[in-house]
């Protein structure tokens, strides 16, 4: 089966063609990065603009690349949400529009089910399987118990892990998006600012907001007492408390819940510090984790994860934007 598949939630415009949920044909990724860079975070009207004036490019290009014909395509995905809503609408209008002029079946995608099937592209899912979603808006535990029979274990009560990586970035005046920057000054430094690990009581859930405001307040007092603040032993000691935190809880669930295999997934899954630490950590539980360009926003993952859900479902095509979806995150019962 070969979908054509377009992302637009966020700052990336992307389509892609992908042939049974694993072989990627054409992946074309269009950051607006360095559009964003200068305002610290993504603007969201100027975000949308952005998607205008380059997603038809962007599919005639995932098209040349991939070297099959319109005929060959069996099905139109496009991410429904979460995300920005102007950014959404620009994919949700340009897939429905591609679907409609070629007589194509179209669904919607939910962005964080994408997250999750981008592990299935180089790797074999096995179910039961537990997710660790970590992204720019999203800090999830997720039992994968069957495609696309998902439950969430433990969520962020307030920022989601990959905000806080951008916060503190923007704390000690790195650019934007802070995540890579931070990963790579911790590389350098060391683990000498002693940051709290909010493990909220063994439960699944997280919270960073706490963490984030912990070095908010080091960065301030040093400033006040004239002292300078080492910005790769920060970035080290931030990074050791967040990895400490995911760690131990997706080992501990990964233990309750008996599954076959730990996915990672999500924009946060590309952090060097995480991807090693986790395989010396947890051993005894299959571990698998994207390639660094399917952990970030793109088209193919929502492609992959479009195969697995019209297996299930169809082409139920009328949930694009807000309406009911069969699939949803709801909280696991004890
Ligand atoms: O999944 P994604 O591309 O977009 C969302 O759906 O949010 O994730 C983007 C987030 C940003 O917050 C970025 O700083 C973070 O992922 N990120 C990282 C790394 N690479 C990207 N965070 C920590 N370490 C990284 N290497
Ligand atoms: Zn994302």
């Amino acid at each position: 089966m070969i979908i054509l598949a377009v992302e637009s939630s966020c700052d990336e415009t992307s389509v892609a063609v992908v042939k049974d949920g694993k072989e990627v044909l054409s992946n074309i990724v269009l950051s607006q990065i360095d559009i964003h860079k200068i305002y610290g975070g993504v603007v969201p009207e100027i975000a949308s603009r952005n998607h205008i004036a380059h997603i038809t490019r962007v599919f005639e290009q995932a098209l040349i690349d991939s070297k099959i014909s319109v005929d060959d395509i069996d099905l139109v995905a496009v991410t429904r949400g979460p995300g920005l809503i102007g950014s959404l609408l620009v994919g949700i209008n340009a897939a429905s529009a591609f679907a409609f002029a070629h007589h194509k079946p179209l669904i919607g995608v939910n962005h964080l089910v994408g997250h999750l099937y981008a592990a299935g592209i180089e790797h074999e899912i096995k179910l039961p399987a537990l997710a660790l979603l970590v992204s720019g808006g999203h800090t999830e535990l997720l039992y994968i118990k069957d495609h696309m029979d998902i439950k969430m274990i433990g969520t962020t009560l307030d920022d989601a892990v990959g905000e806080a990586y951008d916060k503190v970035a923007r704390t000690l005046g790195l650019s934007y998006p802070g995540g890579p920057i931070v990963d790579q000054l911790a590389e350098q430094g060391m683990d000498a600012y002693h940051l709290p690990r909010p493990y909220l009581n063994d439960t699944f859930n997280f919270s960073f907001s706490g963490l984030k405001s912990a070095v908010i307040n080091v960065v301030h007092n040093a400033k006040q007492r004239g002292e300078k603040i080492n910005i790769n032993d920060m970035c080290a000691s931030f990074q050791n408390s967040v990895l400490d935190v995911l760690i131990s809880k997706t080992k501990h669930a990964a233990e309750i819940f008996d599954v076959k295999q730990i996915i990672i997934a999500g924009g946060v899954a590309a952090n060097r510090g995480l991807r090693k630490r986790i395989f010396e950590e947890i051993k005894d539980i299959e571990i698998i984790i994207p390639s660094m360009k399917y952990c970030t926003d793109n088209a193919a993952m929502i492609g992959a994860a479009a195969f697995y859900q019209y297996q299930k479902e169809g082409p139920h095509p009328n949930y694009l934007l807000g309406g009911e979806s069969t699939i949803t995150f709801e909280k696991l019962s004890e």
